[in-house]
């Protein structure tokens, strides 16, 4: 960190409280802010780590109206789910607030209201659909009406999901409010505006020129939005869920959630510390840094600087790690559809194991592109390096100090060359990992940390002390005494990563608290130094325990794709004298094999009930023939015979399609005879 600042101020998006919150949550924001704070922290260093609820917008009013409640009891049930899932899982906020609480409101009230007497926002007319028996304005979202590409009757103001087009709700034919069905009209609004536009030199100066150190995926989505030019933003809604605005005339009128969402990291910093709040948000050598997803980089980087700017009393973040998605499954994580694994359901499932997660998130964390969570994966690397490698050493090194120095921890004899070039790979580490915590490289700086694990155990394989017990106790005790300070810089390195597993290895070597400053060093633990407890640091997640994770997710796919499915549309009208042209018969399949060389038909022998007759069907590929003898098909009688690889067909076997291809035979009960007629 750069000389001149003395604190660091760190936030973490604050998440919707309109549902719990996932693994895409913890991979993308809390868990790196959180090891980036804990860090900083054993350095001794004075920093601030907020956290809070994002309480008003929309979904959280659509939600509530769902359910028949208020918004305000939909934001109390999920904030208290996400703060105590943060909890469990050892996110290490200072405070952790909401939107919803006084200081909040007051405090982003006076921040428009600052902005407006100070005339910072434009004010302008514009033309939005208005339900005049409900008397509301609509966001896109509640707006309906039939697609004009499609001419599907439910499509959305923002998007028709026949279709996928995207829409807007000025396109869509003889809209109406999705809530109360109502026909819309067009009615006048005024909102407010800031003037991005106004703003955008000095934003170019800013970001592009000043910040070039930022991640490429920052720098660069802040690019393509500078270079397409900005544009004035509202900052106010036509809402009744939100901080009213300030301002007369205004009534029926709230802030967008975009504009005091972010506010909500002052307000939380001021409800910790009502007296030297200030300090942390005015003071230019406080250095402020967000941790976002990368949905959140133009707030964070473009529209929320430009209202600090314009308001004038703040300080502008130095760094907005931002961090790109997590799919699950190679699927998109989603709240809507269940496709998540969600904290506090993990919590459950694995009591005790929220490390096993940070690290596997870590690990896979997707910190330059979309990454991938797998249950298989999570297994894996959670049997194969934190037990086998991590785990492993700590055990070996503990359970052969009891065995033979009682538990006490060994004097150092002659180092041989060995134990030296062992020490000075290991001293290396402190510098390694925090020249990537200071560039938030935190899925390299774990692996660096997890180094020191792999020289143990290599070291461990190598002079097998448990071979030299009855011969030379003296050089155990210098391998056991190198192995025991190792283990004690393996708690120190992993302390910001794996703090439980940290905690628990502190409380077996029976030392209270290291700190960052000696990593590296081999005299950590005085010879005599008597251990505590020992115990498994990891253990080994079986199989079943991840294959009822994945039943889970199947059972969602499935139920996902029911709700999802629609069929074709119904076909022209025919009429009954149509139909009766056809004859449809039962028959009994007396023979069906595979034909030759030809992969996709099938042969039938059927009993038509006036004697027997051959059929050809395309369906080979998704029955087995030898199932279908004995069952009483529907089939076409009266078709002209028709010849395919050298065989004669009289008919066709009907059976019913869905509209992705997948077959299911036509059949009636057994007790129907061979020919009767269907009609
Ligand atoms: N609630 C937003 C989201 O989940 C994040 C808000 S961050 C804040 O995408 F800065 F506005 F607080
Ligand atoms: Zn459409």
């Amino acid at each position: 960190m750069e000389k001149k600042f003395k604190r660091t101020l760190v936030t973490s998006a604050l998440p919707y409280a309109n549902g719990p919150v996932h693994i895409g949550h913890l991979a993308g924001v809390y868990v790196p802010a959180d090891i980036y704070v804990r860090y900083l922290r054993l350095k001794g260093e004075d920093v601030l780590f907020i956290g809070g609820s994002d309480e008003h917008g929309v979904p959280v009013t659509i939600r509530a109206k769902k359910e028949g409640i208020t918004p305000q009891d939909v934001v109390d049930r999920y904030h208290k789910i996400i703060k105590d899932s943060f909890e469990g899982f050892g996110i290490s906020f200072d405070v952790y607030s909401r939107t919803t609480s006084n200081t909040h409101k007051e405090l982003a009230s006076d921040f428009f209201r600052k902005l407006y007497d100070n005339d910072k926002f434009v004010q302008l007319e514009s033309e939005q659909y208005y339900d005049e028996g409900e008397q509301q304005f609509l966001t896109d979202r509640n707006i309906r009406g039939e697609c004009p590409r499609c001419h599907a009757p439910e499509a959305y103001g923002d998007q028709c999901e026949k279709c996928g087009a995207t829409l807007s709700p000025d396109e869509l034919i003889n809209p109406y409010n999705a809530d109360s069905g109502n026909p819309l009209v067009k009615r006048k609004t005024t909102h407010w505006y800031l003037p991005l536009d106004q703003y955008q030199p000095w934003l170019e100066e800013w970001i592009l020129g000043d910040h070039k150190e930022w991640r490429s995926n920052v720098y660069g989505q802040c690019k393509s939005w500078l270079d397409a030019g900005l544009r004035p933003r509202a900052v106010t809604r036509d809402l009744n869920w939100g901080i009213p605005v300030p301002v007369e005339g205004a009534e029926g009128k709230v802030l967008y959630v975009w504009f005091d969402a972010p506010i909500g990291y002052i307000s939380n910093t001021k409800e910790l510390l009502p007296d030297t709040w200030e300090q942390w948000w005015k003071s230019e050598d406080t250095r402020l840094v967000h941790f976002i997803g990368k949905d959140n980089i133009v707030f964070h980087c473009i529209v929320f600087p430009t209202m600090l700017k314009a308001h004038g009393d703040y300080i502008l973040p130095d760094n907005v790690p931002s961090n790109e998605f997590l799919n699950l499954e190679d699927d998109k994580i989603s709240t809507s559809r269940n496709w998540a694994v969600w904290l506090n359901e993990y919590l459950v499932d694995f009591p005790g194991k929220q490390d096993v997660l940070r690290y596997v998130l870590t690990a896979n964390a997707p910190e330059t592109k979309d990454n991938n969570f797998t249950w298989k994966d999570f297994q894996a690397r959670n049997n194969n390096e934190l037990v086998a490698v991590y785990g492993n050493f700590v055990n070996r090194a503990l359970v052969l100090t009891k065995k033979y120095f009682d538990g006490k921890v060994p004097a150092v004899g002659t180092l041989t060359d060995y134990d030296n070039a062992i020490i000075e790979e290991f001293v290396n580490v402190k510098s390694e990992v925090e020249k990537l915590l200071d560039q938030f490289k935190f899925r390299e700086a774990q692996k660096e940390a997890m180094n020191l694990a792999r020289i143990g155990n290599r070291y461990l394989a190598e002079t097998e002390p448990w071979k030299l017990a009855k011969t030379d106790l003296e050089r155990v005790a210098t391998i056991l005494n190198l192995s025991l300070q190792l283990v004690a810089n393996l708690a120190t390195a992993f302390e910001p990563f794996l703090p439980f597993s940290s905690k628990k290895l502190r409380q077996m070597l029976n030392y209270p608290q290291f700190c960052w400053e000696n990593l590296g060093r081999t005299d950590l633990l005085a010879e005599g130094h008597e251990l505590g407890e020992t115990g498994l640091l990891f253990e080994k997640i079986e199989d079943d325990a991840i294959q009822a994770q994945l039943d889970r997710l199947d059972r969602i796919k499935k139920e996902n794709e029911a709700a999802s499915y629609k069929a074709n549309p119904i076909r022209p009208e025919c009429t009954f004298d149509d139909f009766l042209k056809l004859d449809i018969r039962v028959g009994t399949v007396l023979e069906c094999t595979k034909v030759p060389k030809a992969d996709k038909l099938l042969q039938f022998k059927i009993d038509d009930g006036i004697g027997t007759r051959t059929i050809l069907s395309g369906i080979a590929k998704h029955f087995k023939p030898e199932e279908l003898v004995g069952k009483q098909v529907c089939f076409i009688a009266n078709f002209p015979p028709r010849t395919m690889r050298g065989i004669v067909s009289e008919g066709m076997i009907l059976s019913a399609e869905d509209n992705e291809g997948k077959l299911s035979l036509l059949t009636v009960e057994p007790t129907a005879k061979p020919g009767s007629e269907i009609k």
